[in-house]
């Protein structure tokens, strides 16, 4: 035997006897699942948040316990499509095997509660900002009126704002109003030249993604042009976005920022509600956090696939009743270091996968999507900066499944869809796998980007 194997021999008898849950007589609610739940549930399980019911005391878990144990088993719970066993990133929502066994067993050994003096405390949850006291609040100015129609809703909104002078910010925070219905969202920064749009409050400020084929027809509609209705202000990469239960992306100091224009808005995107039985509102606030100084760093995006600076290969054209799958790839001119990554499809997503491979044949591991929900799109961000070298070629990998026996199929029987040009509907599709970088600097891949 060599000597790799045996030391990976010695540590997996490591592993395995630490995280060994027969060592433990019983399982209790009070001294192994409560630490469990409030550190990977109560986030989104609790009154007014996401989740559809609370997890917080002993009978909240134990009348939910049969589902819980199918959940955490099949890690459909907490939610974090990405494949752990792949790469990392910050603020994992991954439960471990031995996390995993714990809950099997309560359940299996009929939930037992324990000495309940024993429950740890439940954790603070910020109510207004998780960042502290924010410079400016951004408003919608109406309320979204959200139908009760049982409908899952696709929005564009702009929310336009006009402050005394320009401001260099460090991040935005999107605080949600309806938390149990908003589910995400996706804004970037317009930046208006002061004569050319007098008044940004004017016009349209939410559409439905789903009546407007076309994106351009989509944006003027929802008055993002300026005055003369043909030329568009400066839009920035993304700069925020939020699921329920994620913190907004900060960097360390130094590194990204963006330029608030004194006139514009923030452009909304991908703005998904889930669906509500009863007439409801939704008016989210937007806390904005104002930086020192310019960004010294600025961070940079591109996107690979559609709207991307790579193609999708083959054209991103699905039949019905066929699980398809597509490709695209960008050979990368200058070291860069890699910030955050989004993969993104629409509904007949079935997998992701990408990674990138160097001129000498190495591979670098960046994310694995197994099973790809489309109600999870998370922006991620990886614990260090991971650099890529000149040359290197970074590969996507989608499959498609336009079959019946994908339940989010959009049309039953199935039919053609495609990634029509420039269509943002979510009964088209699109493959698109967006990067924010920086030009590489030494030392970037030990740079921590955790907070
Ligand atoms: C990031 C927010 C979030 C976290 C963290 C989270 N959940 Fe959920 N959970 C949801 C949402 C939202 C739903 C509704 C279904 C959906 O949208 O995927 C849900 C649904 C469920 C369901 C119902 C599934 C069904 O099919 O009816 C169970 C059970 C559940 N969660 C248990 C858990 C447990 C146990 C944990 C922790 C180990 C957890 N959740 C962590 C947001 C979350």
């Amino acid at each position: 035997m060599n000597i790799k194997n045996y030391i990976y021999i010695l540590i997996t008898l490591f592993l395995t006897s630490c995280g060994d849950d027969k060592l433990i007589e019983q399982v209790t609610f009070s001294e192994h699942i409560a630490p469990i739940i409030y550190k990977n549930c109560t986030s989104c399980h609790r009154p007014g948040e996401a989740g559809p019911f609370s997890l917080i005391t002993y009978q909240d878990a134990k009348s939910r316990s049969a589902l819980m144990k199918f959940v955490t088993k099949t890690r459909f719970m907490p939610p974090w499509p990405a494949d752990d066993s792949y790469s990392h990133f910050i603020d994992e929502k991954v439960l471990t095997q031995h996390e995993i066994d714990l809950v099997v067993r309560w359940v299996d050994e009929g939930c037992l509660m324990g000495d309940s003096t024993k429950i740890p405390a439940l954790p603070i949850f910020p109510k207004g900002s998780q960042l502290g006291t924010p410079d400016l609040v951004i408003k919608f100015r109406e309320a979204y009126k959200i139908k009760g129609d049982a409908q899952d809703k696709f929005l564009l909104m702009r929310v336009p704002y006009e402050i005394p002078e320009d401001k260099f910010i460090t991040t935005i925070e999107v605080v949600p109003d309806n938390r149990k219905l908003l589910h995400h969202v996706n804004a970037q920064l317009l930046s208006y030249e002061f004569d050319k749009k007098k008044d940004v409050f004017k016009g349209n400020v939410f559409i439905n993604v789903d009546s407007f084929p076309d994106k351009l027809i989509a944006y003027k509609e929802l008055g993002l042009a300026n005055d003369d209705g043909t030329s568009f202000p400066m839009m920035t990469q993304s700069v925020t976005n939020y699921l329920p239960g994620v913190t907004p992306p900060i960097y360390p100091d130094g590194i990204g920022g963006f330029k608030l224009a004194r006139k514009g808005a923030l452009f909304l995107k991908d703005i998904h509600y889930g669906p509500s039985r009863v007439d409801t509102t939704d008016q989210t606030t937007f806390n904005v956090f104002y930086a020192k100084s310019p960004p010294k760093r600025p961070t940079q995006e591109f996107q690979m696939g559609t709207y991307g600076i790579s193609p999708t290969v083959p054209e991103l054209v699905i039949p019905p009743n066929e699980i398809k799958t597509f490709t695209s790839s960008y050979q990368v001119p200058f070291d860069i270091s890699l910030l955050t990554i989004n993969p993104h499809m629409h509904l007949l997503g079935k997998s992701f996968w990408a990674y990138a491979v160097t001129s000498q044949g190495d591979t670098i591991p960046l994310i694995k999507i197994n099973k790809w929900d489309f109600r999870w799109q998370y922006f991620y961000t990886f614990k260090k900066m991971v650099k890529i070298p000149k040359g290197a070629t970074i590969h996507t990998v989608g499959v498609f499944d336009n079959t019946r026996s994908n339940p989010n199929n959009p049309f039953s029987p199935p039919r053609l869809v495609a990634d029509r040009e420039g269509s943002m509907r979510t009964s088209d599709e699109m493959f698109q796998f967006i990067v924010t970088y920086l030009p590489y600097q030494n030392g970037d891949e030990n740079v921590s980007l955790e907070r």
